[in-house]
This record gives C-alpha cells, sequence and structure tokens, in this order.
C-alpha cells in the first residue's frame, strides 16, 4: 500500500512507502493495484475470501400443528409445524447447508415460572430433534439452550421476587434443558441466555450424562441489541416482553475487551465453538475473537438485519442478492467460519444455480 500526496497540479511523485513489507512492491507505476481487478479471471484469482454452504446456518421456528404461520416482520420466514420443518431442513441439507438450528414457538398456556416446559421430553424441541435425526439423520441439529420460549415473561431465565434474572438457579435449569436436548439427540447446544457459568455446567452434565460427543456453540459475546425486534414477534415473545430488557445479562454494545473475557471463560469452561451476536454491526468484535483465540468461530446474522435487508430490497433500494452475498463474505472477511441466517437456504441455492 503507498499513500500518496496528490494535488490538482502535480502528479503523485511525493509517495510514502507504508507497504507491510517495506520496499516488497514498486512505487507507482511499478505497482498499480488496479492491474488484478481488471479482468475476471484474475479477480477470481486473487479473492481473499469465498462463501460455500458449508458455511451456512439455518435457523428455524418450530410450531405445533401443521401449518406455515407467515413472520410479518420477516417475510419469507414461516413459523413451521414439525413435518414441514423436516421438509425444509431436508431441503437445505440437499442444498449442502450442514446444519439448523431450532426455535420453538412455545404456546402461552405452557409457560410457567419455573419453565419446567424447557426439559419436557415430549415438548416441541426435543419432539422436532427426534423428527429431524430420523428423517435427515446427516443433518446437524443445533438448539437454543435458553428459557425464553417457556417464560412468561419471555426473560432467558429465571426471576426472583425482585423481577432480577437469577444466574446460579437459571444455570440449574438450562442443565436440565441441555440434558433433555441431548437426549433426544441433538447434536450441538447453543446456550444463548449469557448467565455466567452455563457452559461448564452443561458441559459437566454432559460428561456425566455419557453425552461425550455432543458439542457446545455458546453465544459467547451476545450484546443486549435492539436487532432482535422481529425475532420476538417470531417466538411470540413480544407481548410478554413489553418494555423490559435483557440488560442485565446480556452485553452491552458499548463494550469490545469485555467480549474477549466472555469467549475466554466459555472456552475454558468446554464450548467448542463461540459465537458473536449480532452480525454485521459487530464484525469487530467477530476479528478480535478469531485472532486473539484462534477457534472456530461464528456470527448471528439477527432478524433485524434479515428484516432491514428484506425491506430495503421489497422498496427497490437494494439488490437484495447482491447485498446479501456481500454480507456474506464481510463476514467470512472478519474471520468468521459461518454465519447463523435466515437467508442459508438462499444463499446455498444463489450459490448452485450461479
Ligand atoms: C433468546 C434468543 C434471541 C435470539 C436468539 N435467541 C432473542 C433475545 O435474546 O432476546 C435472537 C435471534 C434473532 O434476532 O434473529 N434466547
Amino acid at each position: 500500500m503507498w499513500h500518496c500526496q496528490i494535488t490538482a497540479a502535480s502528479p503523485p511523485t511525493d509517495c510514502i512507502n507504508v507497504n507491510p513489507i517495506p520496499g516488497l512492491r514498486a512505487p507507482f507505476p511499478g505497482t498499480r493495484q488496479r492491474r488484478q481487478r481488471s479482468a475476471d479471471f484474475v479477480r477470481r484469482l486473487v479473492a481473499e475470501n469465498t462463501v460455500t454452504a458449508d458455511q451456512l446456518i439455518q435457523p428455524f421456528f418450530v410450531i405445533d400443528g401443521d401449518e406455515a404461520q407467515p413472520v410479518a416482520a420477516m417475510p419469507g420466514v414461516s413459523r413451521l409445524g414439525i413435518d414441514r420443518l423436516v421438509d425444509a431442513a431436508g431441503q437445505a441439507h440437499e442444498l449442502g447447508v450442514p446444519a439448523i438450528v431450532l426455535f420453538p414457538v412455545t404456546r402461552d398456556e405452557a409457560k410457567t415460572d419455573d419453565c419446567a416446559g424447557a426439559w419436557d421430553p415430549e415438548g416441541l424441541a426435543p419432539r422436532a430433534i427426534r423428527a429431524l435425526k430420523q428423517a435427515v439423520p446427516s443433518l446437524g441439529v443445533i438448539t437454543d439452550i435458553a428459557l425464553d420460549p417457556y417464560s412468561p415473561h419471555g426473560h432467558d431465565g429465571l426471576m426472583d421476587e425482585h423481577g432480577y434474572i437469577t444466574n446460579d438457579e437459571t444455570v440449574d435449569a438450562l442443565v436440565r434443558q441441555a440434558l433433555c436436548h441431548a437426549e433426544a439427540g441433538a447434536d450441538v447446544l447453543g446456550p444463548s441466555d449469557m448467565m455466567d457459568g452455563r457452559v461448564g455446567a452443561i458441559r459437566e452434565a454432559l460428561e456425566a450424562g455419557e453425552h461425550r460427543n455432543v458439542m457446545i456453540m455458546s453465544y459467547a459475546a451476545k450484546y443486549a441489541s435492539s436487532f432482535y425486534g422481529p425475532f420476538k414477534e417470531a417466538v411470540g415473545a413480544a407481548a410478554a416482553f413489553g418494555k423490559s430488557n435483557k440488560k442485565s445479562y446480556q452485553m452491552d454494545p458499548a463494550n469490545s475487551d469485555e467480549a474477549l473475557h466472555e469467549v475466554a471463560a466459555d472456552l475454558q469452561e468446554g464450548a467448542d465453538l463461540v459465537m458473536v451476536k449480532p452480525g454485521l454491526p459487530y464484525l469487530d468484535i467477530v476479528r478480535r475473537v478469531k485472532e486473539t483465540f484462534a477457534v472456530p468461530t461464528f456470527a448471528y446474522h439477527v432478524s433485524g438485519e434479515y428484516a432491514m435487508t428484506k425491506a430495503a430490497s421489497a422498496a427497490g433500494w437494494i439488490d437484495e442478492r447482491a447485498v446479501v452475498m456481500e454480507s456474506m463474505l464481510s463476514f467470512r472477511r472478519a474471520g468468521c467460519d459461518g454465519v447463523l441466517t435466515y437467508y442459508a437456504s438462499d444463499v446455498a441455492r444463489w450459490l448452485r444455480d450461479g
């Protein structure tokens, strides 16, 4: 890289070498960066990052019954009954998507203060896991470990009499939920709750229960973000959740160093894969995590990011496919091994069809 002082009157002769390897490249015009952009073949040869279906994880919302209920704030996404879920997951698998994430949508009657629905072996999540593993055994099934679908207030943990979301009591509940999902056949557990110590507790319980190869993809750096808005509609938590927020357990968007402590803790407790969430606004965090720990690192391109892209493309203001592919490349460039995105199957189809 060369920085040139260019004035209207004089040609760029006054160049300072800021090349990472001094003297490696000739000064202009010996080096013209545009040469390597001059034709498609060379652009392909010098591309530093690529996107393939192998890097995509498709989230699904699952409901009881056999309907497909569209999510208004997420055009193209529907809550699916188990049979439809199995079909859609099978299609994603055929397109080369390696894994999916499941989010159960629980009926209000089934929500209780102790969140016992979270570890009911006949609950929606374990039934969906069993159906998926039977129909598409080689598709990776990742589940969400958090109590929000089972609590009347929509928080990710158990609430005490002061309205505070408890930590240690919540971790005990999460362990029961994790074991329930592991027993149903989940391949990867995704604790998305941000309680302290939950990864270690889940890992210990998995070992004790002989679920040694069940992985933990921890939502290690999960921020208290407004980009989750449409998700709350999708899982029916919006009404219950009201004006409340999750700032006492999810991270402050102002913080970056703190994310490294969160990731370090989860890795030391036995997380196999780590995640940063949300996605595009937090790529600086992805980069720091990848550079610091060099472990499999994922990002969640969340519901609000999806909704914004859909809305702008529906208005004709952006080219949806081009913007999504550029977004995927940006995740890769930042250091992501993979991306959870509601666009996963679309991206896989676009890649296949060229
Ligand atoms: C809650 C959970 C949330 C998301 C995934 N799991 C919402 C929240 O933390 O409030 C958001 C995903 C998205 O917005 O796409 N356990």
